[in-house]
Parts: C-alpha cells; structure tokens; sequence
C-alpha cells in the first residue's frame, strides 16, 4: 500500500498579512479557487484513497482542516500541540501509519506547494514508490533549478541513471540543506544539483530505522508514545511527549547523512509559493511585468504584486515593489525584501 503524510504546521510568515497566524497560507486560496491544502489532497486522491492520507498539524489548524477538508476521517488528522520542525511530525506520522497500514510506502508532501501538471506527479509519485517499495532507498523528487536559491535543500546526482517507467532514476551522492549563497551558486554551475521539492518517499520501516540510527533521541520518545498508543487516548499522549522531541527539520537531521538516497527529477512545474513574489511565477504578468489582484487602478507601475482586499488602491510611478492590503493590515514593501517579511511580525510581536 501507498500512504501518504501531507506536512500542514507551518506559519507562512512570508505571507504576512494574508497568511495569518490562526490562517497561514496552505488555507488560503493563492492560485485558483481552492485552497493549497484542498488542492493537494484532490491531487493525491488521484492516487490513493482517502483514507490513507493523513495530515500532521498544529491544535490551531484542526478545525480549520476539519472544515476545508470534511470527508477527511478524523483519525487521519494528527495534531502537534507544538511546532517541532518537520523530523518529529514525520517521526510522529511513521508511528500512527506504521499501526493502521503495516509496511506501507509513505509519500511525505509539503501542503502548501502548486503542482501545475496533475498527471505528471501521480506517475513520478509511482515511479518513486516502485524505487523505494521494497528495499532501504530514501528517494526524494528534485527540481531543475533556475537560480542559487538559499531556502532549498541541493540534491547531488551522481553518475548515469536507470530507467524505471520512461523515467530517469539516479543515485544521490550529496544532499545539502539550505547551502550559503557562493556554494549554491556553484551547484548551479555544476549542472547535477536538483533542488529538494520537499516531497520524499519510502518505507515506514526505513525512515523509522533511519530515524533510529541518526536521531536516537526523538527514536526512544516515538517508542514510548507507540507503545503508550495501545491503552490510552491517542491525543493526550501526543499532548504528554510530542514536545520532548527535538526542533530538527527531516533534511538536516536525516536527509543530509543517510545513505542509499535517489532522485527523480520532476517537471511537473513546481512551486513552493515560499513568499510573495512567487505570485509572479505563477501568475500571467500583465503588459507592464505587474500581478494585480482586486481593485486596482495602476498608471506608470512597474514589476508590482498588487493585491487589494476590496477596497481600490491606486498607484502611480511606483516599481519593484509589494503592495498588500487585508482588513487591518496594509503591507508596503520592496521585491527584494520579500523574504524578510516575516522580520515585521517579530517585530509586531516585540511591542505587543
Ligand atoms: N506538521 C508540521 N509541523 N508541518 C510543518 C512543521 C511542523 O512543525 N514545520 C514545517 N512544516 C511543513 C510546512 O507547512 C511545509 O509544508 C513543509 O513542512 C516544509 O517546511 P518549511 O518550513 O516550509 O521548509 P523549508 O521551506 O524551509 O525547506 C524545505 O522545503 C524546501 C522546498 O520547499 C526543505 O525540505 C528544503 O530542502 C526544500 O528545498
Ligand atoms: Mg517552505
């Protein structure tokens, strides 16, 4: 069987104003007319049931999921009571999936991605559950990459690939997690770097022996909260241990030393909608190089993401620049600080 753990606990606080703490991004409609978290399950559901599709995230989230997504079994909902980075939520979801569907091939994805080709990402998702169904592979999809982005995780791909179903499978010599600006752009020079999508798969039993050998720590919690599983309240139990678990995401604390790990790499046009300049990637830019969203009157604008919330914003002589309003909160900012808006907030939170 396939399964499959959709990671659902992040902030997006580079979606500041729009993605709220109590509504962060992947419940928001970004593109489209669904949400990101509505849009990846009905992907998925092309694939495999839903009944074997669970979502990790936080208490916050919950009812919030329960009403985006109503046909989703409640058991498949796993709630954190804490952020912990994503090693412990796909440790916790090993442990529950590992119960209810015994020796499954688990697909790990990120809710708050757009996938343009359908099609395209159920069969690479095959392909890569074929490669990881019945041995130790780790394989993770990757992205031809475009510019030396920071934020990414670089796959190395070493030597010629095999061919499983028309597709190129290779063997991955190095993954590295968020690389410092000279390295990442001298993986782009290199030509056998794929960017990490963020979406992995392989067996139950092979990231919990992983997670054994590399993160003993949060393996001997796991235990304790498995074994508690059996004679009491799920939820409270998750209550009781998750927060002991270390704040490690699954790239530095697994991906980056374990072995026997294969890329695909993926054209199915990938986004990771990480902060709001995304919206002119996928977006049609109209004449001027602009994203305009609402109502909006623009004479002499250049290169802006403009999205107002009703009311009409006009603007005049302006480049290069953000212009977000929301019912409290209007957001000015600059292009190239757009990774930044999450400095705002902090300090938003500093004078509260
Ligand atoms: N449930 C839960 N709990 N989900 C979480 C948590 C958590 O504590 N933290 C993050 N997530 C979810 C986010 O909502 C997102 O969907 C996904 O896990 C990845 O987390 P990010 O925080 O967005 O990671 P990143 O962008 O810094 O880096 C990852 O993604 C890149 C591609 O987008 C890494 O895997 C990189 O290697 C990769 O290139
Ligand atoms: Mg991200």
């Amino acid at each position: 069987t396939i399964t499959c753990v959709i990671m659902a606990g992040g902030k997006g606080e580079r979606f500041w104003p729009k993605s709220r703490t109590n509504l962060p991004k992947q419940f928001l409609n970004i593109s489209g007319n669904k949400s990101m978290i509505q849009q990846s399950i009905e992907r998925l559901e092309l694939l495999i049931d839903i009944s074997q599709i669970f979502i990790v995230t936080n208490e916050l989230y919950a009812e919030l999921l329960k009403a985006q997504i109503p046909h989703l079994p409640h058991d498949n909902i796993i709630i954190e009571p804490i952020g912990r980075n994503t090693a412990p939520c796909i440790g916790l979801a090993s442990i529950i999936i590992e119960e209810r569907f015994p020796n499954s091939t688990m697909v790990v994805i990120p809710s708050d991605h757009i996938i343009q080709n359908d099609e395209g990402f159920i069969n690479i998702l095959k392909t890569a559950a074929q490669v990881a169904g019945t041995n130790c592979n780790l394989v993770t999809l990757g992205i031809q990459p475009t510019y030396p982005e920071t934020g990414y995780g670089y796959i190395e791909s070493a030597g010629d690939p095999q061919l499983v179903n028309e597709l190129n499978v290779y063997k991955v010599s190095t993954f590295v997690e968020k690389p410092d600006y000279e390295t990442a752009e001298a993986y782009l020079t290199a030509g056998n770097f794929y960017w990490n999508s963020g979406i992995f798969v392989w067996r139950t039993e092979v990231i919990r022996a992983y997670i054994k050998e590399l993160m003993p720590e949060m393996h001997d919690i796991l235990e304790t909260m498995k074994h508690a599983f059996a004679d009491a309240d799920r939820n409270e139990i998750i209550a009781a241990e998750f927060g002991k678990m270390p704040d490690q995401s699954i790239d530095y604390g697994i991906m980056e030393k374990a072995r026997d790990i294969y890329v695909i790499p993926c054209l199915f046009g990938w986004d990771d909608v990480g902060s709001w300049t995304a919206l002119e990637r996928i977006n049609e830019l109209d004449e001027h190089g602009n994203v305009i969203k609402g109502n909006i009157l623009n004479i002499d604008t250049k290169r802006c993401i403009i999205e107002s919330n009703g009311k009409l914003i006009a603007t005049l002589g302006i480049e290069d620049l953000i212009v977000v309003d929301t019912e409290d909160v209007t957001l000015i900012c600059t292009k190239d600080k757009a990774q930044e808006v999450k400095l705002l907030l902090k300090e938003l939170r500093m004078q509260k």
